[in-house]
């Protein structure tokens, strides 16, 4: 588990309007899937298993999904363009940066069962549990069923994504922490600080020297969590962005 966070220079920038840091909340949001799914749904409680681990290829649908939600989350659907196979190009290229430079996604697993003890991999699998003051259903057992290892009672909760950035004001550079998600199942357990927990930990003991990114400031319960785990906010920065037509403008 991990609890320690090393010293590691914070710096999350203001916005006003939405962005993609979701944290605790109570949308209801399902992605449209067959509706095959039968009554199987896994209760889990008293304690619940978890492993964060790297996402790999095999793990594209339930990107895929997540990221669907995501966006639905913030009523944005719409603009939703991506593919398993698009998002394939993006996130597991054929020639892979060296690890944590590339695009990478943390993958938050959960189980009712143990796991096994995981194998070295380049970034070994984190392995925790959480005890359940409640009981977790989790209700689309099919849909988000891990691929990963032949364990068959695994499920994806949710995910951190991060990259590698640069700055003219550091010779070395820091992870921009781009979003955190839980389906909803798996929201307000504490699993939140894993995540962030956990990249920072990479971040700190792989001589990045910050993990920044965008806070929106109408979330309050994402604001507070982030504040929490020892973000900075700057008040004197807002977002930029330049995008759609106006950056068409530039063809
Ligand atoms: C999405 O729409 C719902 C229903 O209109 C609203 O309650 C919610 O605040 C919206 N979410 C965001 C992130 O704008
Ligand atoms: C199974 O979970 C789904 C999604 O949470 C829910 O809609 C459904 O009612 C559940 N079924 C049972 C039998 O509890
Ligand atoms: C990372 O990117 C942000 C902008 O997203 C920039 O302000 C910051 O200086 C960058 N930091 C590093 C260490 O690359």
């Amino acid at each position: 588990m991990i609890t320690r966070i090393f010293p590691t220079l914070f710096i999350f920038s203001l916005v006003l309007q939405a962005c993609l840091i979701t944290m605790a909340s109570s949308l209801s949001e399902t992605i449209t899937t067959d509706a095959s799914s039968e009554n199987n749904n896994v209760t889990i409680t008293g304690k619940i298993y978890t492993r964060l681990r790297l996402a790999t290829k095999s793990d594209l649908s339930h990107i895929y999904q997540l990221f669907y939600q995501i966006h639905a989350y913030h009523n944005n659907t719409h603009l939703y363009k991506a593919t398993e196979s698009s998002l394939a190009n993006l996130l597991f290229k054929e020639n892979p940066l060296p690890l944590f430079y590339g695009p990478s996604v943390l993958l938050l697993e959960v189980s009712p069962t143990p796991f096994n003890e995981p194998t070295n991999e380049g970034f070994k699998p984190v392995l925790t549990t959480f005890d359940l003051k409640f009981p977790v259903v989790e209700g689309q057992v099919e849909e988000f069923r891990s691929k990963y290892d032949d364990k068959s009672d695994v499920y994806i909760a949710g995910y951190a994504f991060f990259y590698v950035n640069y700055s003219c004001f550091s010779d070395k550079p820091g992870f921009y922490f781009e979003s955190l998600y839980f389906r909803e199942s798996y929201r307000k357990l504490g699993m939140g600080s894993l995540l962030f927990g956990t990249v920072a930990s990479i971040a700190a003991n792989n001589g990045f020297v910050s993990v920044e990114g965008i806070v929106a400031v109408w979330n309050k319960k994402s604001y507070d969590f982030y504040v929490n785990m020892g973000v900075e906010i700057f008040d004197e920065f807002r977002y930029g962005k330049l995008h759609g037509e106006n950056l068409q403008k530039y063809l």
